[in-house]
């Protein structure tokens, strides 16, 4: 081994599997939205919930009133309901948030949503007057590297909906009745050691086998020096208020 295999090698050793630069936590204001404007009076729906993440991890329980989460993907929310076994003020359905759902209107003082897609009407239809919908969503050249050789890949993550601009989300949400508050634009990278790891990563939070078969179109993806694969994020948090 010569010197600069020795060094490269040295280097790759202290690589963990993905990290991101700058180190920011991009769910920071989204989450302290969340809990800034809490108050024991109000209810809270959670969109596109998952395993719950957002309730369960800025106990959302205990500032609300009820605390509600809906998927469309029922394994989902079992987990849901298995983690908040004992809980009194909180419930999951499973219900698809880019139609009319089942709740009545005004039901919500809060609605969330941390990436699934959604009915900006339906939403505020679904708030009291004067209630906050928080959204953390990303942006048209979010995954852009992944995206330019998976097409599909946007509309994967995304849950079949391509992913816009700031301006056309915000188009949306005013076109609804929504009076924007906040629209605080992120950009930053992923950074992952090798493609095995970039693919599990994205089978792991897009919940699908998007690369299967397809493998190859991975190695053509741009390197760092370290040979680190970068994939740029861009992410915008929104607050709206139903004026
Ligand atoms: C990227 S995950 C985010 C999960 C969670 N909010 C979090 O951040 O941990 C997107 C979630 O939206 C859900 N989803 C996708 N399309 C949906 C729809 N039409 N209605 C409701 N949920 C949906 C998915 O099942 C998935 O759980």
């Amino acid at each position: 081994m010569d010197e600069r295999e020795l060094i490269m090698d040295h280097w790759k050793r202290k690589i963990t599997g993905i990290q991101w630069e700058p180190q920011i936590d991009y769910k920071l204001i989204f989450c302290e939205a969340l809990k800034s404007l809490a108050d024991q009076k109000y209810s809270l729906l959670d969109i596109g919930t998952g395993t719950g993440r957002v309730i369960f991890e800025n106990g959302l329980d205990k500032l609300y009133r009820k605390v509600v989460g809906v998927d469309i993907r029922p394994e989902m929310i079992e987990i849901c309901r298995e983690k908040s076994r004992g809980m009194k003020n909180a419930e999951f359905h499973v219900m698809d948030s880019t139609k009319q759902t089942g709740f009545q209107a005004g039901s919500f003082d809060v609605v969330s949503a941390m990436f699934p897609p959604f009915d900006a009407k339906e939403m505020y239809r679904l708030l009291n007057r004067g209630g906050y919908f928080i959204l953390l969503s990303s942006l048209k050249g979010d995954h852009k590297e992944v995206v330019s050789r998976f097409p599909d890949m946007d509309q994967v993550a995304a849950g079949k909906y391509s992913f816009g601009t700031v301006k056309s989300l915000n188009t949306a949400l005013r076109n609804a009745g929504f009076k924007i508050v906040l629209s605080n634009i992120m950009r930053y990278l992923w950074l992952f050691r090798d493609e095995e790891v970039l693919k599990q990563f994205y089978e792991k939070i897009t919940f699908t086998k998007v690369f299967d078969g397809r493998e190859q179109r991975l190695a053509g993806l741009t390197r760092n020096i370290d040979g680190r694969i970068p994939v740029t994020r861009f992410l915008c948090t929104t607050i709206a208020r139903k004026a």
